[in-house]
């Protein structure tokens, strides 16, 4: 089938290149013109695994063209809308893309459109444009709007995208819920060339969900705000944990053995960034309220989500007695392993805080560090993780990529000026660490120190 798709950022370009990989034309715009040339000459405007490759060979094979927004409209019969909605200083999302592209629609389009917010929107907001449409359009063009929220995980958007555990349509007439029916088929089957595995591993067939359009845009805040809010209570549980003593570790362990809870989500940390969860949780308060539902709920899982940034500095500060001249090694950059996202990264705000108390701060990320230093220009970015860590007088994990598990902790205690670790993703092997001589600090309680300096750390 002929699609469009609009934006070509985490969302629209996983979307153009998954959709093309199991057999639809696609045609993708982008209102960047830079990112645009950089997709039209082969180059890749964002890191994300595996997506490199699918774009290259569905270019390749005719299935995949870039180009802009006028030119998509007249193209695919279904339109995916998969710009930002990033969040206004009120906290409600800021829906002037999607506005924007609803215009060019109902300009430009002719004949039959299933237009599909795949952004992330606020209920409703289907509503809105389909009256948006019918106002604008100057031709005649006949349309049904319908909601396809989007699950994927930044770091793991293809994988997700292609094996999902749901697929959520939101459609208000059987056509449209029919067409998207037919578009994901191969997904829902499980029927296509997977690019990721020789033999994808056996799960459970996607449950395709339809649902009115209303409850499927509802559907995408309630879940990333109630995946939030997991994340605060285990953030408060690990504070509890500190101040009494026991281990968040096994308590984790403990609650997520209970199937009604799961393990997931579970870590406990400097709290959740990224493009999603944050804005998200506070757009969904903000359309609670303005249909009468106070979410004093979500509020406090944003509060406390935002003191995380200033005890986790706090804990270094406690360590190091003054940050002031103080060297600090940050590993880890990104909102969260396996993207160069830095949008509302906690590790960019414990960053900022520490240039801003006179430390200095020498980072490395696997991936995040080109667009960090656009955001940081104070920062120090360093080639590999033990050039960051030369002379620290600690080292401080703010994302939990893989690579920093595998370090040579001998080697890196040569180089630093002193042994301290402070892991704010509970993330590293704490044996490992104290048996190297570090002395390790984590969350809720977690740490470690080596016999000779076990003395000094109660201090
Ligand atoms: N990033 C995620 O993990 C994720 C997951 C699920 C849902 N979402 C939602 O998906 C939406 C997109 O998120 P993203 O992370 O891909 O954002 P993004 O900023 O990476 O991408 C949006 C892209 O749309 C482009 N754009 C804006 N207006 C345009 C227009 N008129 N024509 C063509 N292109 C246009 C922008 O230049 C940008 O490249 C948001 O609503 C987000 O909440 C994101």
């Amino acid at each position: 089938m002929r699609l469009s798709v609009i934006g070509a950022g985490y969302v629209g370009l996983t979307t153009a290149a998954c959709f093309a990989q199991i057999g639809h034309d696609v045609f993708c715009s982008e209102s960047d013109l830079d990112k645009l040339r950089k997709l039209q000459n082969g180059v890749m405007p964002i890191y994300e695994p595996h997506l490199q490759g699918i774009v290259t060979h569905a270019r390749e094979s005719g299935r995949l063209t870039f180009g802009e927004t006028d030119q998509t409209v007249e193209s695919g019969e279904t339109i995916f809308i998969c710009v930002g909605t990033p969040p206004l200083e009120n906290g409600d999302a800021d829906l002037s893309a999607i506005e924007g592209v609803a215009r060019v629609i109902a300009k430009r389009a002719r004949g039959y459109r299933l237009i599909v917010e795949k952004s992330t929107v606020p209920v409703q907001t289907g509503a809105q444009l389909r009256k948006h449409l019918a106002v604008h359009t100057t031709g005649k063009l006949d349309f049904d709007v319908a909601s396809n929220p989007e699950f994927l995980k930044e770091g793991t958007s293809v994988e997700d995208f292609l094996h999902p555990d749901r697929i959520v349509i939101g459609a208000d007439s059987p056509r449209a819920a029919n067409l998207l029916q037919e578009i994901y088929q191969p997904i829902i089957d499980q029927t296509f060339a997977c690019p990721i595995h020789s033999a994808c591993p056996p799960r459970p067939q996607p449950r395709f969900l339809v649902t009115d359009t209303s409850s499927a845009e509802i559907i995408k805040h309630a879940s990333n705000s109630f995946l939030a809010m997991k994340i605060s209570y285990i953030n408060m549980v690990a504070d509890l944990c500190e101040a009494t003593g026991a281990d968040i570790g096994k308590v984790a362990e403990g609650i997520g053995l209970d199937p009604r809870i799961g393990p997931d989500f579970l870590r406990p940390g400097i709290g959740f960034g990224g493009f999603c969860f944050p804005k998200d949780l506070q757009a969904f308060v903000r359309i609670a309220e303005k249909f009468g539902c106070d979410f004093a709920l979500l509020q406090e899982v944003a509060r406390i989500n935002q003191k995380r940034v200033s005890s986790f500095v706090e804990k270094i500060r406690k360590e190091l007695w003054v940050l002031r001249g103080k060297k600090i090694c940050v590993w880890g950059l990104a909102f969260k392993p396996n993207t160069d996202d830095v949008r509302f990264a906690p590790s960019l705000a414990v960053v900022r805080q520490l240039l801003a108390e006179g430390a200095s701060v020498r980072a490395y990320d696997p991936q995040a560090m080109e667009k960090a230093q656009r955001e940081v220009p104070e920062l120090t970015c360093c080639r590999d993780l033990y050039e960051a860590a030369r002379g620290a007088d600690a080292i401080v994990l703010l994302t939990e990529w893989e690579e920093f598990r595998r370090v040579d902790w001998k080697r890196l205690a040569g180089l630093v000026e002193r042994s301290l670790i402070v892991d704010g993703r509970n993330t590293l092997p704490r044996e490992d660490v104290t048996g190297h001589g570090f002395q390790y600090v984590g969350i809720g309680g977690v740490s470690g120190a080596p016999e000779l300096t076990r003395s000094l750390a109660s201090i």
